[in-house]
């Protein structure tokens, strides 16, 4: 494991800010894993007892501070996809496991399924990000979410220092969150649970799901009636290229918020006032899903439509303090883009400007889908 000291991290990220990592390294396999969690626990050439631990991934998801990471980042590349045969007595004929590292592109993994004719996870096509990255906010697009096709995630455990197999009720999955999210050392902010690999449970003869508004309109546009695994991959390309900006081009994050939840009684009062807003019973799953099993009680709400049709910011842009620009994209009011030179404090205050026209004009207060690393 090669360690490197003062590294940016503006160059790790889609948003394509943030200042420096005190201790930056890449790790290729367990065993570097190890190593490098080993000198975060007791830096040889530091004073600090113990150094808190970034992990990170394709940092398609994140806002890194100006003033950086005083700790050591670790970039996880651990790579490979393979069919597993591992739980194979526990299945059907009809599905298959799928392992990948953590570092392995997500989209490749979909690609690969895709190709492979295994279906699960082709509506979260070409989504930025790794396969490490996957559980920890349970990535979830177009009616469907990795938690649906996860059936084991295997992980150093950090406090323990030994590796383990959690399954997917241990990863405690909800929308756009997992156990990963939360179980950190609060003195030490190191994770509890590093991820090495994700395994899948795919099918070899499954249902598209197609129900999601923007996936039926492309296909009757198109005047597919019975679309196959490909088309359904190929459409949420285009769907996704069309709607959300492309982060190698601009400076982003995709979704900066979630959607929020509400009680039934909030949703008829907002819906009262604003009679086209869309809600949808929430499942801790996508807000547009068809699974209306395992509701919540509570209402999720297309806070997209809200800054758009209700606080008018959709394209909104501003120039920042720093001389940069920092806005709403022009086709989805949920998304943050920043350019120009514009820096994370000129973010985060443009989000606290979101947030709060959000909270004057509906009450609802607002959370942050993008994670803040400082
Ligand atoms: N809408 C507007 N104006 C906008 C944005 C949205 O009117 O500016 C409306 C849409 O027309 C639609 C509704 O709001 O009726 C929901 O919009 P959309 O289908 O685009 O989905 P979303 O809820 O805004 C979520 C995910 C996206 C994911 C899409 C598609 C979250 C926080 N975001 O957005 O994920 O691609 O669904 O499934 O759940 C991401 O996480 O980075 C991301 C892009």
């Amino acid at each position: 494991m090669k360690l490197s000291e003062n590294i940016s991290l503006a160059q790790y990220t889609t948003f394509k800010i943030g200042g420096k990592a005190r201790f930056f390294c890449v790790v290729t396999s367990e065993d570097e894993l190890v190593e490098a969690v080993e000198f975060a626990k007791l830096p040889k050439d530091s004073k600090t007892h113990s150094l808190p631990i970034l992990v990170l991934g394709g940092g398609s998801n994140m806002l890194v501070s100006d003033a950086g990471f005083d700790g050591i980042v670790i970039k996880n590349e651990i790579s490979g996809i393979k069919v597993e045969d591992k739980y194979i007595k526990d299945i059907g004929d009809d599905d298959l496991f799928v392992s990948a590292g953590a570092g392995e592109s997500w989209d490749n993994l979909v690609e690969y399924s895709v190709r492979n004719g295994l279906y699960g996870i082709e509506n979260l096509s070409a989504i930025p990000g790794t396969v490490g990255a996957a559980p920890v906010q349970n990535i979830g697009a177009y009616g469907a979410e990795a938690a649906q096709t996860i059936s084991n995630v295997r992980a150093l455990d950090t406090k323990m220092m030994k590796f383990v197999e959690l399954s997917k009720e241990d990863c405690k999955f909800g929308y756009r969150d997992s156990i990963f999210k939360h179980e950190r050392d609060l003195v030490t902010k190191q994770p509890r649970y590093i991820i090495t690999v994700v395994s899948f449970k795919l099918v070899k003869n499954g249902v598209l799901k197609i129900d999601y508004k923007d996936v039926r309109e492309y296909f009757d546009k198109k005047n597919i009636t019975v679309p196959t695994l490909t088309d359904l991959r190929r459409s949420i390309i285009e769907i996704r290229t069309s709607k959300l900006p492309d982060w190698k081009e601009w400076g982003t994050a995709g979704s900066f918020f979630k959607n929020p939840s509400v009680t039934v009684v909030k949703f008829a009062e907002l819906k009262d006032k604003y009679p086209d807003l869309p809600g949808f019973p929430e499942i801790g799953g996508e807000t547009n899903s068809s699974d209306s099993s395992n509701t919540t009680g509570d209402m999720k709400v297309s806070l997209g439509w809200i800054l758009d049709k209700v606080c008018d910011v959709r394209g909104l842009t501003v120039d920042t303090a720093s001389g940069g620009k920092v806005g709403t994209y022009s086709s989805q009011a949920l998304v943050i883009i920043a350019r120009d030179g514009a820096t994370a404090a000129d973010v985060l205050d443009f989000s606290k400007e979101l947030i709060r026209r959000v909270k004057d004009k509906t009450g609802i207060v607002i959370e942050a889908e993008v994670e803040w690393v400082c």
